[in-house]
């Protein structure tokens, strides 16, 4: 029936546990690769030191400013942390577009643009007048040397702005900046939405010591000790590394899971080549994957009497947000017939049962995926400790993982199948990463008040 026809065309996306075991201990060798100073310029996954050393521990305070580029939304906030006893923080943000101009265009523009909307956001807010720390979420690999600074290794997800790769991001901000002569902000950390994330959720979890992201990207960070960390001095404590799990695969150590479906995928983007790992997860590739693969269980016959549409066949036709529509639990089937229909197909029964079911299969490997290597970061967290079971939180984010129904249940309940030595909270990030970031900046605006 439908559901075998398509299970035996889409055999290599099915990933066994075995497999999945599989992939964990690959990225378990690549992280060690990572970690290594002499690697560090050919391993594919990065593992970069953020100088992020500690999770909150409830003393933060004071008011700050954040940015958050590099998602599916820009965003300026204000966030406002007391310390009352109880917890305490109020937010107010506002989103501002990022116009293909801007992502595709240059570095000063793109740095005039961020400069601009924050001069606007506090214009909005009245607070102009005011001298504030600034936290800046950057979603991009970075390699620090200091928590306020960070070379761009490369543009990943669908950003690739010129004369920006291998320069540090925040000195082009405050350049940028300094042209508002009424802005007087002091940038004081460059995060990752990872950590941003880990932080937000540290803020209410002690135990969250992992930052997930299953969004436009999808990436992890986590704390790791510091006497494993060879390119940063000093062996006391820990520091959060963000993996850049994203380019895990990019040396080929994943090719023998690659199907023609990635690599026409890869082939496509701006960024070939780049990213393996996450153009297998993510969201800004879900939806493309399933389209590529309708389209050619069409061309074969296998699917909508061998039709095709002039929409089928044009990239990005069919998004995650409409994947995440046709596996909705009741209304699934009907919404999968409106989205073909919209395609200009005219689908029977069958063909959207089959069309549903290359849904599940895409997003379920995503998810697969996912839990190999976040199982892999678990058991390094485990081992770092000594200890025969873990117990600890997982702080996670991004739309994929937010808005796909099925996906959270299905991440969680294989990440347990394959570390049954870990008890895993996930820990959903209601308020996104510029919480966390104001958190990482409190921190650093003590020390720098410590100093004085
Ligand atoms: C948000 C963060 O909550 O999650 C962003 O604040 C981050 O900075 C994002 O990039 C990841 O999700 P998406 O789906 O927007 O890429
Ligand atoms: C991409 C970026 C990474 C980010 C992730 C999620 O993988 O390279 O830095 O964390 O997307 O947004």
């Amino acid at each position: 029936d439908q559901i075998k026809k398509v299970d035996r065309f889409l055999y290599h996306m099915h990933l066994s546990d075995d497999v999945l075991l599989d992939v964990m201990t690959r990225f378990q060798a690549e992280m060690v690769k990572g970690l290594e100073r002499d690697a560090h310029p050919t391993a594919a996954v990065k593992m970069l030191p953020t100088f992020v050393r500690s999770i909150p521990d409830g003393s933060e305070k004071g008011d700050f400013l954040a940015l958050d580029l590099g998602g599916s939304k820009f965003r300026v906030l204000k966030v406002k942390v007391s310390e009352d006893g109880k917890q305490n923080v109020q937010m107010e943000s506002q989103f501002y577009p990022t116009p293909k101009e801007i992502t595709l265009g240059n570095g000063t523009e793109l740095f005039d643009y961020v400069a601009d909307c924050l001069a606007d956001f506090m214009e909005t807010k009245n607070i102009k007048h005011k001298k504030f720390p600034l936290g800046f979420t950057f979603s991009f690999p970075c390699i620090q040397t200091k928590l306020e600074e960070g070379v761009l290794l490369s543009w990943t997800k669908y950003f690739k702005v010129r004369g920006v790769q291998e320069t540090d991001v925040t000195s082009s901000l405050r350049h940028a900046l300094r042209k508002h002569k009424d802005v007087d902000v002091d940038v004081l950390a460059l995060v990752n939405d990872t950590v941003g994330t880990m932080m937000t959720c540290g803020y209410d979890d002690q135990r969250c010591e992992v930052g997930v992201i299953i969004g436009t990207g999808t990436n992890a960070c986590y704390m790791e000790e510091m006497s494993n960390i060879d390119l940063v001095e000093g062996d006391e404590g820990r520091m959060c590394i963000n993996t850049e799990w994203g380019a895990f695969g990019d040396d080929g150590s994943l090719d023998d899971l690659r199907t023609e479906f990635d690599r026409e995928i890869d082939l496509g983007s701006i960024n070939p080549g780049k990213q393996l790992f996450e153009k297998m997860i993510s969201g800004l590739y879900l939806g493309e994957l399933v389209r590529l693969i309708l389209l050619k269980m069409a061309k074969k016959g296998l699917l909508f009497n061998g039709k095709i549409s002039a929409a089928l066949r044009t990239k990005d036709k069919i998004e995650t947000k409409h994947v995440a529509a046709m596996e909705k639990h009741k209304e699934g089937l009907q919404n999968t017939k409106e989205i073909l229909m919209e395609l200009g197909l005219t689908p029977s029964e069958e063909d959207c049962i089959a069309v549903q079911h290359v849904c599940t299969i895409v997003s379920f490997r995503s998810a697969n995926l996912c839990a190999a290597a976040l199982a892999a970061i678990l058991t390094r967290l485990r081992e770092n400790k000594k200890l025969i079971r873990l117990r600890t939180t997982v702080g996670i984010d991004g739309t994929l993982y937010k808005t796909h129904p099925q996906y959270p249940k299905r991440l969680h309940k294989v990440v347990r199948r394959l570390v049954p030595n870990c008890d895993v909270r996930f820990l959903l990030s209601e308020s996104g990463s510029g919480k966390g970031a104001a958190m990482v900046t409190a921190v650093a605006c003590r020390l720098v008040s410590q100093r004085k």
